[in-house]
C-alpha cells in the first residue's frame, strides 16, 4: 500500500511540476477566450489565423496589426520593434490580442549547437534538452516567443537535404528527441519568459519524399505511417507541444496541409491536440500546383477544413474564409475553433499579461556557458566510424601535424544548414582551436581547396609537401552548409569537388592520416575509407566545433557518438535503413558473389537467388547504432527474467558490459527486439530502449532494461496497436548488427 500511495504522491508532484507537458487548456483561459470570441468581428478572426513573414523596412504591419487583421509574424528579430507592433496590438487595436512571433530556432539561435542530426547522434536526450533551452533563452531575449522547431521529420534517404535537421531513421529515438526539444523550448512553463512555444514538423510524412527529392511526393501506407513516420508526432504532443507546422508533401494523394485525416482525425481527434496548427510557407495555396485546389479559394476552404489554423505568409484565408463562410462552404464553428487554438498558446505564453521583451533581463548571447553546452554537444554528437592501429588519439607531443581541406577553417560552413541567427565571427573552427592547443610551429596548414565543391587543384602540391613534413595529416572535409537543408539534396552523396583526390594525394605520402568529416549528411566513403587511418564524422558540429574536435583528436575525451542513420555504401543501395523486413529471400554472405568475381558464362541460378545487389551486395558501409570509443567493451552475461511473459507482465532484460580498453568512455548501450512472426512482417530489429553509461578502463555495469507488453506492439490490420503471442529475439548491442541475443515468448 505504501509503495502504492508513494507512487502516486509522486505522480502528482511531477503533474503540478508539468513535467508531463504543458497543458494548453485550463477553465480561466477558456472562458477569456469564450468572451473574446463574443466580441471578435468575423475580420478580426480571420486576423488571427493570418501570419505575414517581416520583411525588413517594411511599414504596412502597423495598420494591418492596429485593424486586427495580423495576429502572427515571422522572421522579425528585434526586441525593439517587436516590442513597438506587440504596444500596437495591445493599446491600439480594438481587443489588444497581442502578436506571437516566431522564427525557425532549429540547433541554436546565436549559439549554435550541432545539427539536429548530429545531436541525436548523442543519444543523450537530457543534453539535447539542455541546449535546447539555451537556445531559447537567446531566442527570447529578441522578442521571438515561437520557434518553428523541433524537426522530426524520419527521413530514410541521405539524398534529401532535409535530413540533416531531424533526428535519423528510428522513430523510437526520434521520439525521444523530439520531446527532449519540446521541453527545452517550452520549460515547465510557457508563460516563463525564457520559454518559446515550439512547434513539431513537419506534419506528416515529409522525410518520406520519393527519390530523396525535396518537395516531392510521398506514398506511406497507413500501417507504415501509424508505425514510423507518427510516433515521433505523438511524442512531442505528449510531452506538451504548443503548436504544428503542416509539411510541403503531397500524402498518398492528398497534400498534407489539406489532409483532414491526418490533422482533423488523428492530430486533433485521436490524439486530443488543443494546441494550434500552422502551414508551412505557402503550402497551402501550393495545393493548387499539387493540382488538389482549383485555386487558392478551394484551397483555403480545403485547409480550414483539414483542420489548419494560421496560414504562414500567403493571403488565402484573408482573401477567401468570408466568402467560403457565405457560401456554406465553411462554418462559424471551425474559424472559432482555429482562433480559440490560436489564443490559447497566446494565454498560455502569458502574452496578455507580459507581451514585451526587456533584453536587460537576459544573458548576454554567446556566453561562457552557453559555448560550453555547445562543445560538449558537439563532442557527444562526433562519430568515431574508423581507428586503424589507434592512429588517434594523437599525442599533444606531436612534433609537427598537417592540417588540410576546406572545412578545416570555415567558419560559416561549420554551423550547418538552418543557422540562420548564428554569427560565423563567434565560429571557432579546427585551424583556429588547433592554434590554441599546439605551438604554432607545429602546424602546417594548407588549406588544399578552398571550398568543398573547388575542383581547383594548383594548391595540392603545397597539401603534400606540408603532409610529407608532418607526423600526422589531419584532413577536414566535407560539405559546405549550403549543399544540405531544404531543397538541397544530392543525387551523388560522394565527397564534393576534388576531394577524393586531395585525400589520395595526401594518402600517397604514407603518413597517418586522420579525416574529420563535417557534413549535413551521411556522405557515401567508400571511395577514400582506405586511404585513411581514422574517421570522425562531425556532422556540422556548430559554433564549438573546433574545440570539441580538438579535445577528441587529442584524446582529452573519448568519442561516444553512435550513428542515427545508415551509411549507404554506394547511393545506388538507397532506401537502406536497419529496421527493414527480412524478405522472403533475405541476402546471405555465403551465396553473394560481388560482381568483379562472376565466372563468365556462370549459370543463371549460381549467384543466390537473394536480396543484394551484384555490385554492391547488401550491407550498409556503416550500420544504424554504430560509433567506435579509443577504448573497446565487452558485452557478456545477457539474462532474461523470463523465457515466457505473459501478457501484462513485464520482462527484464541485463547484461554485463565492461571496458576492456585503456580508455575512460561512455558506451551508449542499445536494446532491440524483433517479432519473428505475426500478422503484418515485422522488421529484423527494432530499437527499444538505450541507455548512456560511463566507464573507467576495467569497470564493468550490469546494464538493465524493462520490456512491457506495449513495447512489443505494432499497428494491426485493423491499425490499432496490437501485441501478438509468438517468438520474440532480444538484443543488448552497441549498434544495430551486432550484440547478445536471447530469446522470449511471449504467451496469452
Ligand atoms: C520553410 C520550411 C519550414 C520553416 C518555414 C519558416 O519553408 O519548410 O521548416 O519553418 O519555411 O521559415
Amino acid at each position: 500500500m505504501k509503495a502504492f500511495l508513494f507512487s502516486l504522491l509522486t505522480a502528482l508532484i511531477l503533474c503540478s511540476n508539468g513535467v508531463f507537458g504543458i497543458e494548453l487548456v485550463n477553465a480561466d483561459t477558456e472562458k477569456k477566450i469564450d468572451a473574446l470570441l463574443a466580441q471578435m468581428t468575423l475580420e478580426e478572426k480571420i486576423g488571427q489565423m493570418t501570419q505575414k513573414n517581416y520583411w525588413r523596412g517594411a511599414t504596412h504591419f502597423e495598420k494591418m496589426i492596429r485593424e486586427g487583421k495580423l495576429g502572427s509574424l515571422l522572421n522579425l528579430v528585434d526586441a525593439e520593434l517587436a516590442n513597438k507592433y506587440q504596444k500596437v496590438a495591445l493599446e491600439e487595436s480594438r481587443l489588444g490580442i497581442p502578436l506571437i512571433i516566431g522564427r525557425d530556432v532549429i540547433h541554436g539561435f546565436r549559439t549554435i549547437f550541432p545539427i539536429p542530426l548530429g545531436l541525436s547522434c548523442t543519444w543523450n536526450p537530457e543534453l539535447v534538452e539542455e541546449g535546447t533551452r539555451i537556445s531559447a533563452v537567446e531566442a527570447r531575449s529578441t522578442g521571438i516567443n515561437w520557434t518553428f522547431a523541433p524537426m522530426m521529420d524520419i527521413a530514410r534517404d541521405p539524398r534529401w537535404g532535409r535530413i540533416a535537421e531531424g533526428y535519423g531513421e528510428d522513430p523510437f529515438l526520434a521520439s525521444a528527441m523530439a520531446a527532449a526539444m519540446v521541453r527545452g523550448f517550452q520549460g515547465n512553463d510557457l508563460a516563463d519568459p525564457f520559454s518559446l512555444a515550439a512547434c513539431m514538423k513537419h506534419y506528416v510524412g515529409y522525410g518520406a519524399a520519393e527519390g530523396g527529392r525535396d518537395y516531392n511526393t510521398t506514398y506511406i501506407p497507413e500501417q507504415l505511417l501509424r508505425e514510423v513516420y507518427l510516433p515521433p508526432f505523438k511524442a512531442a504532443v505528449d510531452a506538451g507541444v504548443a503548436t504544428v507546422m503542416t509539411a510541403f508533401n503531397d500524402l498518398n494523394g492528398i497534400p498534407a496541409s489539406g489532409n483532414e485525416f491526418t490533422v482533423r482525425n488523428i492530430l486533433k481527434g485521436e490524439w486530443g491536440f488543443k494546441g494550434f496548427v500552422v502551414s508551412d510557407w505557402a503550402s497551402i495555396t501550393q495545393m493548387v500546383p499539387h493540382g488538389y485546389c482549383a485555386d487558392h479559394k478551394e484551397a483555403a476552404e480545403k485547409a480550414v477544413r483539414a483542420g489548419v489554423d494560421m496560414e504562414m505568409e500567403t493571403p488565402s484565408y484573408a482573401d477567401h474564409i468570408a466568402e467560403l463562410l457565405e457560401e456554406g462552404k465553411l462554418t462559424m464553428e471551425m474559424i472559432d475553433d482555429a482562433v480559440r487554438r490560436i489564443l490559447r498558446v497566446k494565454f498560455a505564453l502569458g502574452l496578455f499579461e507580459n507581451p514585451y521583451t526587456d533584453p536587460s533581463k537576459y544573458p548576454p548571447l554567446v556566453n561562457e556557458k552557453h559555448l560550453a553546452a555547445a562543445k560538449e554537444a558537439a563532442v557527444q554528437s562526433t562519430v568515431l566510424l574508423k581507428n586503424r592501429n589507434g592512429v588517434l588519439p594523437l599525442s599533444k607531443d606531436i612534433k609537427r601535424v598537417a592540417v588540410i581541406g576546406p572545412l578545416a577553417d570555415a567558419p560559416y560552413e561549420q554551423l550547418g544548414t538552418w543557422s540562420v541567427d548564428g554569427n560565423a565571427q563567434d565560429t571557432r573552427t579546427p585551424l583556429a582551436a588547433l592554434r590554441e592547443f599546439l605551438a604554432a610551429e607545429k602546424i602546417l596548414y594548407v588549406a588544399g581547396l578552398s571550398y568543398s565543391r573547388s575542383r581547383d587543384t594548383r594548391e595540392f602540391p603545397k597539401a603534400v609537401k606540408a603532409a610529407k613534413k608532418a607526423d600526422a595529416v589531419l584532413l577536414f572535409m566535407g560539405e559546405e552548409a549550403i549543399l544540405s537543408g531544404e531543397a538541397h539534396c544530392r543525387a551523388n552523396i560522394d565527397l564534393p569537388g576534388a576531394q577524393e583526390q586531395l585525400i589520395k594525394a595526401v594518402a600517397a605520402t604514407g603518413k597517418p592520416i586522420v579525416l574529420v568529416v563535417m557534413a549535413g549528411r551521411p556522405l557515401t566513403l567508400g571511395h577514400i575509407l582506405n586511404d585513411v587511418d581514422a574517421v570522425l564524422y562531425a556532422w556540422h558540429p556548430g559554433t564549438m566545433g573546433g574545440p570539441a574536435l580538438v579535445d577528441l583528436i587529442f584524446g582529452q575525451v573519448s568519442p561516444s557518438g553512435k550513428l542515427t542513420v545508415t551509411f549507404p555504401k554506394v547511393v545506388g543501395q538507397i532506401p537502406m535503413y536497419y529496421n527493414h523486413k527480412n524478405t522472403g529471400r533475405p541476402p546471405q554472405a555465403s551465396t553473394w558473389v560481388h560482381i568483379d568475381s562472376i565466372k563468365i558464362g556462370a549459370p543463371q541460378t549460381s549467384l543466390g537467388n537473394e536480396s543484394h545487389y551484384l555490385d554492391a551486395g547488401f550491407l550498409p558501409q556503416f550500420p544504424f547504432g554504430y560509433g567506435l570509443s579509443y577504448t573497446t567493451f565487452e558485452y557478456k552475461d545477457l539474462k532474461l527474467s523470463s523465457t515466457t511473459v505473459k501478457r501484462g507482465e513485464t520482462l527484464k532484460v541485463s547484461a554485463v558490459v565492461k571496458n576492456t580498453g585503456p580508455f575512460a568512455a561512455d558506451e551508449i548501450v542499445q536494446l532491440y527486439i524483433r517479432d519473428i512472426a505475426a500478422s503484418i512482417t515485422r522488421p529484423v530489429r527494432e530499437l527499444k530502449g538505450f541507455k548512456r553509461i560511463s566507464l573507467k578502463p576495467g569497470e564493468a555495469k550490469t546494464v538493465e532494461f524493462t520490456l512491457t507488453e506495449k513495447d512489443l506492439a505494432f499497428p494491426g490490420p485493423d491499425m490499432k496497436m496490437i501485441t501478438e503471442p509468438g517468438k520474440f529475439h532480444v538484443w543488448i548491442a552497441p549498434s544495430s548488427d551486432s550484440g547478445l541475443m536471447g530469446e522470449f515468448t511471449l504467451v496469452e
